[in-house]
Formats: structure tokens, sequence, C-alpha cells
């Protein structure tokens, strides 16, 4: 049944509703609300319409090619569309790429965002009564902006105990020091939209989110490269150690969070989402390995052994190669979400154990659009070692 937030059907704005996450937060609003949605997306390599497919035609669903640089063509959508409330998730993502190429994550995450809250505060400011106070900009960013925490292997955990401390988290209070290029332009785009609110009353709200996993991956981030690697009995890249802990949320969780803050946060609020899943790189491969090892059988995998052949791996954790760590990296992140659960009432539904399998389980379903969004330039080499 559909759900509608605060009895009101509003029109929203996604920006990035092709790419991982924003493709998960149209899907939602359009299969468990009622409200209707425009997507404005670049589509970049990141997005693809496939990952929109099952209601690319539903009636309460728009879809814009626009970059968030264009500040005309905002303009028109703004004027076009008349937007309720603005979910801004389009952005260069990838750590890797923004070590190669710094200059596309500035233009996109700082000039981008710069571009789009402009032209959001002109239609804003000249919006009629009633529709002016309900109005709202969401920002969505990452949990990388407050750079890493120390490692459980580097703390003095008899001091910890001694003062009945526990491992340090990320609240709304932790102060910013991004590590990587791609961090540090999402700070800057953090900043700009708090700016805004604060020097213009601009209606914002602001996210900051561990790191997701689930369907519609893009397979150059961690989780979709090694379930596509194993399938296909490539080598499964493990930089460092594979010690680096990551707090791990299931997009579709994260999808409701967002839908949630967007409609019911308070303005000028920020909210902290995560997982309640530290996990170590190393641990997550493994899991997807295991994973593998009973839902798709090296034995009966013919592509990684042929009929007749003779190979001599076991299982799929064989595939796993240490490689170089990659410059700069941070080596924990760990979310305490508890204001949005205590103000909001969120909490997520899947634990680790239950989204990665839904994941393995939803890549060897669809091989297909893993196979389409590879078709341009990208084919699974490592990226972010040039430097
Ligand atoms: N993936 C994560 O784990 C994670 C965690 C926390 C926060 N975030 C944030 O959530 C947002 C979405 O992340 P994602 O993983 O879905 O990213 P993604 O790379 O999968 O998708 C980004 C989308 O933005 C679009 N885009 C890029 N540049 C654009 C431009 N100039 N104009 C218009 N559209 C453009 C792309 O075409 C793509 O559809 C990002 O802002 C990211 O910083 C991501």
């Amino acid at each position: 049944m559909a759900l509608q937030i605060n009895n009101l059907i509003l029109k929203i704005l996604v920006t990035g509703g092709a790419g991982f996450i924003g493709s998960a937060v149209v899907r939602h609003l359009i299969n468990d609300t009622t409200h209707s949605v425009v997507n404005l997306d670049k589509l970049t390599y990141a997005g693809n319409l496939e990952s929109l497919k099952a209601i690319e035609n539903n009636e309460r669903y728009a879809f814009e090619q626009v970059d968030i640089c264009d500040a005309e063509e905002l303009k028109r959508v703004f004027e076009q569309h008349q937007p309720d409330i603005i979910m801004h998730l389009a952005a260069e993502s990838h750590v890797d790429r923004s070590i190669d190429g710094p200059g596309e994550f500035i233009q996109t995450n700082i000039v981008g965002t710069y571009t789009l809250l402009e032209q959001a505060r002109s239609y804003w400011t000249n919006l009629p009564a009633g529709k002016k106070e309900n109005f709202r900009f969401h920002h969505i960013s990452t949990d990388e902006v407050y750079g890493d925490l120390p490692h459980p292997d580097e703390i003095d955990h008899s001091k910890l105990k001694m003062n009945n401390s526990k491992l340090p988290l990320f609240t709304e209070q932790t102060a910013y020091a991004p590590s990587s290029p791609y961090s540090a332009s999402k700070a800057g785009s953090d900043h700009l939209v708090r700016a805004w609110q604060r020097t213009y009353g601009m209606p914002t709200l602001v996210t900051n989110c561990s790191n997701n996993y689930g369907p519609y991956h893009f397979p150059e981030k961690l989780v979709p490269l090694v379930i596509l690697n194993a399938f296909e009995g490539k080598p499964l890249p493990v930089f460092g150690k594979g010690n680096q802990i990551r707090d791990w949320l299931y997009v579709e969780d994260h999808a409701r969070a967002l839908v949630l803050v967007a409609t019911q946060g308070k303005i000028g609020e920020t909210y902290n989402i995560g997982g309640h899943n530290e996990k170590q790189n190393i641990e997550v491969v493994k899991t997807i390995c295991k994973i593998l090892d009973e839902l798709a059988p090296i034995a009966e995998n013919t592509n990684i052994r042929p009929e007749g052949s003779a190979l001599g791996m076991q299982n799929y954790e064989n595939l796993m190669t240490f490689v170089k760590d990659r410059p700069g990296h941070d080596m924990r992140y760990a979310i305490d979400a508890s204001k949005i659960q205590k103000e909001l009432g969120w909490t997520p539904q899947e634990t680790f154990d239950s989204g990665i399998r839904k994941t393995v389980q939803w890549y060897l379903d669809n091989q297909e659009w893993c196979k389409h969004v590879q078709d341009g330039s990208y084919q699974r080499e490592r990226l972010g070692s040039k430097s």
C-alpha cells in the first residue's frame, strides 16, 4: 500500500537519480509513497536508466538529462516542474577516481552544488506563500567528510575499559577532516549548503551516511567488484592488509532514511545515517566468497571450471590478492546514528548478513544489467594507483 508522508503529495526533484543510491530513492518514492519524482541526472558513466526500468513508465515519474553545473537548464527544470523538495545526490562518488583525476570532483561536487543552490535559492525566493514555507533542500553527503577514526588495533583497550568508554564514533558534532579529493569536495559542498542556510535562510537539511551496498551498484566499488570478479574467476584485490573498517548500510535502508529526513527532518539540522555494521574490508570479501561458495559452487561455475578442466581452486577465497594500499586510505569509519533513530524513528531493517546475501543473489540474477553498465570504458581495472 502506498505510504503518504505528512498527508501531502509532493513533487520531489532528485538529482543523481540514475546512480546507485539515487535510483533506490526514486524506486522507493514511486513504489512506496504517493509523491511524484523528477529525476535530474547528467548520465555520467555511473548513471544508468536501466536501474529505473521498473518504474520508468509510471505517471508520477519524469526524467531530465541535465548537468547540475548548467544554470540555465536548472532554471528551466525548476520553472517547468515546480518541485516542493530537492534531494541532491548527484556527485562524482568514487575515491579512487578522485585520486586519478580530482578536477571532475571539484567541478561537479563543489561548482555543481553551488550552481544548484543558487538556482534553488532564486526559485524558492519567488515561490508563492504556502509553497514557500514547505520548500526544502536536502543535501546528501558522506561520513568520509569526518576523516577517519582510530583503528581498534591502535587503541589501548585497557584505558577504554578503565574509563568505562567505548570506541569513538562519528557524531553530527565531529569536526570535518577529509582525506581524499572526493571527501574534500563533499566537505566543501556540505559547507556551501550550511552557509546558504545561515546566510540566505534557505531551508536546508544535510545527511552524512556510511558506506552503502546493495543492488544496482556500479561494479567499481568493493562489494559488486568482488562479487563479479569472483564469479568470473578473476583476482579479488584487497588493499593493504584489508583491515580498514567501514560501517555498511543496505542501500534500501538508506533510501528510506533519506525520504524520512527530506519530508520530516527539522530544517537546518544534520543527521548521521549508519548501519551498525562495522566490518573490516577483508571480512566483507571473505563473507561474499562464502556466500558464493554456497550459491554458485566453483565445481558448477563454468566461468572458472570449463568442463573437463582440473584447476586447483577449491573456493572463491583462493582468488584473494593483496595489492598496494590506496594513498591516504582512511582506517576506520563508524557512525553514531542515534539522532535519526530518536528523532525520526529510523532504524535499518537489514542486518549485514541478510543484506549481503540478497546483494550477492541480485548480482547473480542480473548479469545483463552488469554487462550493460560496463559497456562503456570501465572494465574493472584498478583505479587510484597512479599517484
Ligand atoms: N555510495 C556510498 O556508499 C555513499 C555513502 C554516503 C554518501 N554517498 C553520497 O550519495 C550520493 C549518491 O552516491 P552514489 O553512490 O549513488 O553515486 P553514483 O556515482 O552511483 O551516482 C551518481 C549519479 O550522479 C550523476 N551525476 C554525476 N555528475 C553529475 C552532474 N554534473 N550533473 C547531474 N548528474 C550527475 C551520475 O550520472 C549518477 O547517476 C553522492 O552524493 C555520494 O557522495 C554515497
